[in-house]
Parts: structure tokens; sequence; C-alpha cells
């Protein structure tokens, strides 16, 4: 029986966990509809890791030059590696023009072209004609502030609306009822320390990714997978989790993000020799490739040994001949980066880069309308009454195997706005909510009690450092049979090794002991599912490429990757089928074919 904790009860229609971009525009969202919301988060809104995104958000408006959805349509399929859903993508791709526009009536400070529309710029991936016409400039942009300006004006607009906000609350564990629906959220209030029920119809959970993980990622030490963490607990399988990208322009040794927007600018990429090497690899797109393959040219240049600086182990992103105008106007963020982070003055030096850990394309499954979705007695789509995720905390999946740059934020308002108008066709505002069981807290309460006083010999500090770097070693860029085995045996010895926890401080009162230890067991579980389902796929696709298997198997492998793990550290994995269907006549299933650029 735990110790006697008290709770501050809160009943909402909603509560939304999470304030990054999907977080802001679903409880706004929420809230203008009517529904009493509730949006809780670890960090002040403003401080959530969108507001890092740089180069764009991905829309056909057809600003600068010919445009179609259908042909954004079409290039997320393929960038996907087919592992996309076409109903998920479709849906995205199309609502992707009125949810710009809508952005751009709520005040986003979008740059601008001559004649007062907004500007976009190319970026990886991102075709016209069906993959058969130019490069689009489909990327609308804010300079290369894009994140910032969007999560500002996001958090404007929920300032705007009657949502509530419970700001540095700490997520602990969703509250499941005995029929499996979601009842809920347990929160620790870290200035406080005091516990908060939030009981809702509703629980969204926008928690973002789990890219620390790894070493060394371009996320922010915040990005910590909490939904995730909590969805396992919850006896939840996490979807297509062997699917982690990496992006190619990390700075080196630092990780922070150079913009893929520095290359839609026009930046090339070099090797020692000072060779453009990405003609070789995608000739005609070239260094607007998509990630995964820009990664993969990288890796293999450092391998044979044309990789730059002293250990000959990374490469360089040239936009010295861009001219300061570009680089002023265009990329003035990301010229101050490599001028504190690598000493470097891009108008005259090229920046030292690196593939970096960037996004997980994988997490909680759920469908277009936001609704986490179960493989439940042979119904692939079963629908977790009472519970949504959306941004990167789910998995729609409009990403498939791989992500193109700048749908990340497009899925993030996108799906932030479906998971609103989805409620609100759903759930009666003010509506009666059952009585929770008695004990419905206990087993949150239970575990709260135990890690506040985990007494072992090892720091959080300590299993988590492990965990990064094995990572990092195991789960990389390529991938073989052996390193997956080695990085399985590793990452479940890590996971065991939490038993032995050590948390020093008792209190709890802003005891970020306690969260860190909390954000590591939401690590663990995900690291697990994320080398387990690598070890399990056993072709190449997208993101996830194999030496070992170097084609992809749409035979055996056209099928998403389900994948449980329980505190033990127990792994279950199984399948969802694909959707190759479309939501409407208005464009055709993309079969299936080889993917060159
Ligand atoms: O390169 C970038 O600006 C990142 C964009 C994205 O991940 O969508």
């Amino acid at each position: 029986m735990p110790a006697a904790y008290k709770i501050h009860e809160h009943t909402f229609d909603m509560v939304v966990v999470g304030a990054g971009g999907a977080g802001l525009r679903a409880t706004f969202g929420l809230a203008q509809k009517g529904l009493r919301t509730a949006c809780i988060t670890k960090v002040f809104p403003t401080r959530s890791h969108t507001v890092a995104a740089q180069g764009g958000v991905a829309a056909a408006l057809a600003n600068m030059g010919e445009d179609d959805w259908r042909y954004h349509f079409f290039d997320t399929v393929k960038g996907s590696d087919w592992l996309g859903d076409q109903d998920a993508i479709e849906y995205m791709c199309k609502e992707a023009i009125p949810a710009i526009v809508e952005l751009e009536h709520y005040g986003v400070p979008f740059s601008r072209t001559e004649d007062g529309r907004i500007y976009q710029r190319p970026f990886g991936g991102m075709t016209t004609r069906f993959g058969e016409g130019p490069p689009a400039q489909r990327t609308c942009a804010a300079a290369d502030r894009t994140g910032h300006a969007i999560l500002h004006t996001l958090y404007q607009q929920s300032l705007a609306h009657d949502a509530q906000f419970f700001i540095e609350f700490f997520a602990l564990d969703l509250i499941m009822d005995a029929e499996g629906a979601c009842r809920g959220v347990l929160a620790l209030e870290l200035a406080t320390g005091e516990l908060h029920l939030f009981k809702a119809q509703g629980t969204v959970l926008a928690t973002g990714g789990y890219g620390r993980a790894y070493f060394s990622a371009t996320s922010a030490h915040t990005c910590t997978g909490d939904g995730g963490g909590m969805a396992l607990r919850a006896g939840l399988a996490l979807q297509d989790m062997e699917f982690v990208q990496f992006h190619p322009t990390g700075i080196y040794g630092a990780g922070c993000l150079i913009t893929e927007g520095v290359r839609g600018e026009g930046g090339i990429l070099r090797n020692s020799n000072g060779e453009r090497f990405m003609e070789r690899y995608a000739p005609s797109v070239k260094d607007l490739a998509p990630r995964d393959m820009v990664s993969r040219a990288m890796t293999i240049e450092i391998r044979e040994g044309r990789g730059v600086g002293e250990h000959k182990d990374h490469i360089l992103l040239d936009l010295t001949h861009l001219g300061p105008e570009v680089i002023h106007e265009k990329l003035p963020g990301i010229a101050e980066s490599a001028r504190i982070f690598a000493g470097v003055d891009v108008e005259k030096q090229p920046i030292p880069v690196l593939p970096t850990v960037h996004y997980n394309m994988g997490g909680i499954p759920t469908n277009y309308h936001g609704e986490v979705v179960q493989l439940k007695n042979g119904n692939p789509d079963e629908v977790v009454p009472g519970l949504y995720a959306i941004g990167e905390a789910a998995c729609v999946s409009v990403h498939g195997a791989n992500r193109l740059g700048s749908n990340s934020l497009l899925d993030l308002v996108v799906f932030g706005r479906a998971v609103a108008n989805r409620a609100a066709e759903t759930i009666k505002p003010n509506g009666k909510q059952a009585k929770l069981a008695s004990d419905a807290c206990d087993a949150a309460l239970a575990r709260l009690d135990k890690l506040r006083n985990a007494n072992g010999g090892t720091p959080t500090a300590a299993i988590r450092d492990r965990m990064q770097r094995t990572m990092q070693a195991d789960a990389a860029v390529f991938r073989t049979g052996e390193t997956l085995a080695d990085g399985v045996r590793k990452i479940r010895e890590i996971h065991a090794s939490f038993a032995d926890v050590r948390v020093s401080d008792r209190s709890l009162v802003w005891n970020s002991d306690l969260v860190e230890t909390y954000e590591l067991a939401n690590l663990l579980g995900q690291a697990l599912a994320t080398i387990v389902s690598a070890e399990n796929r056993t072709e190449s696709r997208g993101a996830h490429a194999r030496e070992d298997y170097p084609e992809r198997d749409d035979v055996n492998w056209l099928k998403h990757t389900l994948c449980w793990v329980d505190e033990a550290g127990n792994t279950r994995i199984d399948y969802r089928p694909v959707h190759m269907y479309t939501l409407t006549n208005d464009v055709d299933v993309i079969p299936p074919k080889k993917r060159v650029y």
C-alpha cells in the first residue's frame, strides 16, 4: 500500500499533456470548440522543443512555382519508403493548405516574397509532377526560426482562448480503468511536490519524441518520450520504433541542428577532396535527397576515408558561395549557431557536420483523427477509448520509415487540429464522467513511492549514459544483425540495471533527481522497443538500413511493427497492416516501387 499522498483532483473534458506545437494547437482548438481543456507541461510552453525547429513547414501553396498537394502526397509516400499509411498522408497533405493559411491568420511572422506571399524554400525529397518535375519550393519559412515563430504564435492563441495551463507539472502515469479506457493522468507539480489527478473524457499525449535515448541528438534534453513511456506502462504497444531519423547536418561534436534549409538555399556537402559527393548518390536531386539517403552517403564517405578533420570523421557543409545577403536574410540563426558551437564564420568557412539523431518516426499508433489504436481481438485499428496522441509522440503513420524535412511541423499543426475536430464531434462539453475506482491511482502511487525512495547503487546519470552510448553505437545509421544482437543484449542488461537505481533526493519539491529518473525509465522502455524492433526487421527500408539485408522486402515486411515492453523488460512483437488505401478519389494509391532520386 503506497504511503498516503494528498492528491488535488481536477475534472476537465480534455487534458492535453505537452505544450509544443501539437499540444498547443490541440489545446486552443479544443477550448475553441467549447470543451473544458487543461494543458499540463513540464516546461514553460515557449520552451518546448518545437521552438528549435528551423527550416520550415511544408504545404503545397504554390507561392513560388508550380505545386499541388497531390505531388506532396506522392513525395511523402515515396519518402516514407511505402511504410506510411496513405489515408493519413492524404489527410495531412490536403489539410496542410488550410492549416498553414490559418497559421498565417493567427499571426505567424512568415518570411515574404516580393509580392507579400509566404516565402517557400526547397527541402529534401519535395518534388513536382509526381517525382518527374523539378524540385518543389514547398517549405514555408520564417527565416531559419520557423518553429520559434509558430510556437510563440500558438501560445498567444492559447492564451486568447479559455484553456487552463498547468505549467511545470510532470505527468507521471496514465490512469486507465478496468475496461482499458483512459480516464486521465496523474501529475507532479514540480514547484510544490504536490500531486494532481486530472480526470478527463479524453487525454491527449503531445509529449514529443525520445531523441535523448541517444548520446548525440538535435533534440532538447527534455525529449524523453514521456508519453511513450506512460503508454508502455499502460500495457499499450508502440509502433515502428526501429525507424530513427538521423539529420545529416548536426554540428560535429555539439550535435546542434543546422537546418536542411541551408541546402534548400543552395548549400553543398563536400568530402575531403572538396567533392560534391551527393551527385554520385542522388544524381537528380543531389544535396536535396531525403535525409536517410544523405546520412548514409555521408557515413559511406567517412568510412571510405573521405571524411575531413584530424580523425577524418565528419563532412563539410559549404555555404560560402551563398553570399552575405542570403545568409543574413534567410539563415541568420544557423550563422549564429555555427559561430558559437563550431567557431566558424559561415561566410568564409564551411561548417563541420555529422549525421545526428533528430526524429522518431515510431511512436504511439493512432488513426488520422489522433485516436490511439491497438491490435485487439484481431482488429488492428481498435480505438483505445479516451486516449489520443499527436506530434512526434504519435505514429499516425504519415512518415513511415523516413520523414521528409518540414513534414514534422506540418504533422504537429494538422493533427493537433484534427484531435480538436474529432473531440468536438465525439465529446459532450461538461459531460458526466463515471466515478473512478477507489484504487485507480494505486499503481502510479506505488511506483512514485518506490522511485522516490530508490536506494540502489547506481545513479540515474550512470544508467542513462550507458543507454545513450549503446544506442548510439548499436542502433546507428547502418545496422547489422551482429551489432543489433549485441545492442539488444546490452540494452536488456541496462534496462535491468534500473532495478538498482539510486535517487538521492528524498523530497518532492523541485526534485529534478526524481524527475530525471522517471524520464530515464521512459527512455529505457523506448530504447528497448527500438533496438528489439530493429533486430526483428530483416530488411532495409527508409532510415532502417541493414547491411546484412540491404534490400526492401515488400513481400514480408510491408507492415508496421508493434512492440510491447513491460516494466520487467519483457518484449513482445506483432504487426499491423499498412493502409494502402486513400480517403477519397481525389488521389490514387501509390503502389510500391524502387525508391530512387
Ligand atoms: O532541417 C530542418 O530545418 C529540420 C526540419 C525538420 O526536421 O522538419
